[in-house]
Formats: structure tokens, sequence, C-alpha cells
């Protein structure tokens, strides 16, 4: 291994989760989580490089939706750069390059595993070696699901989504995504599930104990029953045709369907392997999604390698 590395490459996995409880609007115009992540084999690949002393931050991106990945400071990636660089006391001067295979906006976490790989990669690339207690602070400074993305596997978040315990989960599970290629904007599914809630009293938010015993046994049918979305009414409120994508799942046999995240991703939960392929035939041949991706999970946090 050099001992200046030119570039880094972090390679990162996208989530759904398994159990997504919102509780009230806190003061901070947060809600307060009570969150199972699963982390599933659907990767960005984010690759910083040094650039000439003074030239600041750019972005590039690669893949089918490249064109939709802002290569500007709103890029949470770049962000990232920047706090590495504060605290590293490093010159931000990096080309950030992004193999975006993550949906966009998807409910996936895809802008978020993007940070969580610039995050790692800038502190390799600059010998930071910042703790990962700072590193997980940094990352929740950037968004609710990042920190998990350091992790992966299968966790629980509580908080606003920040705070990581992982769980007792055995098994391995077989996904199917349906995705669409008009993204959500996460605040809008939060107001909208607000403004759903109106008027009605909303209590803590729990893990269902269900699902926690079915991780634990590493049973995909129980699991499957016990996948549950506090936001999949909000989501499906302001895109009603998602309605109809679960119930493709439902119709074909599906152990369990629910909006990812907070949408418009619709993730399956399958049997097996061949389960998934005739799912992703039905999906595709629906016309009501427009991409479908298959992954297991859980699978590990983001991978760094250095060149
Ligand atoms: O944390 P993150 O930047 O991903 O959150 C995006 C938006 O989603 C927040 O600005 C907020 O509107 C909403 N959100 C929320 N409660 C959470 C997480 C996110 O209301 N626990």
């Amino acid at each position: 291994m050099p001992q200046f590395a030119k570039s880094v490459t972090a390679t990162v996995p996208a989530k759904v989760n398994l159990a997504l409880g919102v509780g009230p609007l806190r003061a901070d115009g947060y809600h307060e989580l009570a969150t199972v992540y699963q982390a599933v084999g659907l990767y960005d690949e984010i690759t910083v490089s040094r650039r000439s002393a003074g030239s600041g931050i750019t972005i590039s991106a690669a893949g089918p939706d490249a064109e939709s990945v802002p290569i500007d400071r709103t890029n949470l990636a770049w962000q990232a750069a920047e706090l590495v660089s504060s605290q590293a006391d490093a010159e931000p001067d990096v080309h950030i390059h992004i193999d975006k295979r993550i949906p966009i906006a998807g409910g996936m976490a895809g802008g978020s595993a993007d940070a969580a790989g610039a995050l790692l990669a800038c502190d390799v690339l600059w010998r930071a070696s910042l703790p990962r207690e700072q590193m997980a602070e940094l990352a929740s400074e950037l968004g609710s699901d990042i920190p998990f993305l350091l992790y992966g596997g299968t966790a629980i978040g509580t908080g606003r989504g920040e705070n990581i315990t992982s769980a007792m989960a055995r098994g391995s599970y077989h996904w199917v995504f349906a995705v669409s290629d008009r993204g959500l904007p996460t605040p809008k599914v939060y107001a909208e599930c607000d403004r759903l809630r109106t008027g009605s009293q909303v209590g803590e938010p729990t893990v269902p104990p269900s699902l926690m015993e079915a991780l634990l046994a590493g049973d995909p049918i129980r699991v499957g029953e016990s996948l549950v979305n506090d936001l999949q009414p909000a989501a499906i409120s302001l895109r009603p045709e998602l309605d109809l994508v679960l119930e493709i799942g439902n119709d074909a046999g599906a152990l369990g369907s629910l909006v990812s995240g907070s949408g418009p991703t619709c993730a399956f939960l399958v049997a097996d392997e061949e389960a998934a392929l005739d799912l992703a035939v039905s999906l595709s041949a629906s016309g009501l999604c427009s991409g479908v991706e298959r992954a297991t999970g859980p699978v590990g946090g983001a991978k760094l390698k250095e060149s």
C-alpha cells in the first residue's frame, strides 16, 4: 500500500427499514424514531482523489441516473469532505466521483451512502484517523441515517434515527425493490405524515417485538409478517400508485412488502432467489415502476480501498 494514497474508494450499501416507527414532531423539526435498519447489497462507489493545492472540491457522477446527481455543495458528499477537512486540518482539494447504483431520493439512503463514503474516504486520504465516535457524530450532523451506513448489518435506530444499536439477527434475506424514476423528498413525506395525523394522539415510537423475535430466530416468514412503516400512508397519499405496486408483491406471494423509508421505492421480502426473479419479472411487466433491483441483506457497512 503506498504511504500516501492518490485516491480512496468507498463502497457503501443501501438500506431498507424493516420497521419505521414515527413518533411526534420534535421542537427541532425532526421526528422521534424507532427503526430497524438493514443494509442490503446494492452499492454506490465513492472515489475521492487528490487535486492540486487550492483547487477546491469537484464532483462527477456515473451510472444510469448520473445526470440527477448534484455536482455542487448541495451534494452531501461535498459537505462531508468539508467537514472532515475542518476536523483533520487538511485543505479540501479533492475530486469526488460517485458511481451511482442506489436509487436517488428513493428511501434507500442513496445520498446518505455518498456522504458516508466521502467521510470515510477523506479520513483515510488525509490520514486523519478520526475516532469512530467522532466519525459517527459527523455522520449524524450530515443526516439521520448516515451513522448506520458506517456499520451496516441489521441495527436499531433511535432518536432521529442516528443512535445505532446493533440488533441480534440471524439469516440472510432476499429483497426485490421496485424503483420509481420520480423521487420523493423526505421532508415532504414527513410533513404529509403529520398532516394525515392531525388531531390524533401520537405516542412514542416502538419497534415491534415480533420483528425482533423473528430476526433473532432468522425466520423470514415472520420477518415478512412484521414489516411496518409509519411513513407508508403518507408516501401512498402523495403517490397513490404505490398501493398498486405493493399489491403486485402481495399477489405474487411475497413474504412481506412495504414502502422503503420515505419512499417511493417499494421493498418486497421473498423466500429465495427464484421467487425474487419471478417477482422482478411481474413488477417489470406491470409498467408501474421504472426499474427493479434485487439484493440480499444484511451486508456489512462501508468498505474502503486505497490506490
Ligand atoms: O436527517 P435528514 O437530513 O436525512 O432528514 C431530512 C428531513 O427528513 C429532515 O429535514 C426532516 O424534515 C425529516 N426527518 C424527520 N425526522 C427524522 C428524520 C428526518 O422529520 N427523524
